[in-house]
């Protein structure tokens, strides 16, 4: 065998080697690491049984810095609100007073509506909102 062939065939057998082992790390058998999405969807920032949870007008259930509150019976999108609690004075974090039926911010006094409108600076603007979806008695806040 001449000297460039063998170095042509070693060639070849380390591309075919390289090309392999890069399909196996490619392969399904390394999807089993990853982690499935959280229950009602990879984007659901809260979720509730609506069976057991957010079952009385009033109720809520926050998840981070995002709270769902009931606002009406029935299960549907409609009786819900979904709100962050961040201030947008400075971020400091809103209370929510269920019987105000509103948030008042601890730092400076803002205070919103249950739509997360500012009834009392100094904040510039509304709470930010969330999408809210109800499937099979399952709300999912995104
Ligand atoms: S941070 Fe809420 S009023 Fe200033």
């Amino acid at each position: 065998m001449e000297r460039r062939d063998f170095l042509h065939d070693i060639s070849q057998a380390t591309v075919a080697i390289c090309a392999g082992s890069l399909l196996a790390a490619c392969s399904k058998s390394s999807d089993n690491n990853v982690t499935p999405p959280p229950p009602g969807g990879g984007n659901a920032l809260i979720t509730a049984n609506l069976n057991s949870e957010l079952t009385s007008v009033g109720s809520s259930k926050t998840g981070g810095s995002v709270i769902v509150i009931r606002t009406a019976a029935g299960n549907v999108p409609a009786s819900f609100v979904a709100l962050s609690l961040i201030c947008t004075h400075m971020q400091c974090t809103v209370n929510y007073d269920a019987g105000a039926s509103g948030f008042k911010c601890p730092c400076h006094g803002s205070e919103y509506n249950l739509s997360g409108a500012v009834t009392q600076g100094p904040a510039p603007s509304s709470l930010k909102k969330y999408t809210v979806a109800v499937n099979n008695n399952t709300l999912t806040v995104s």
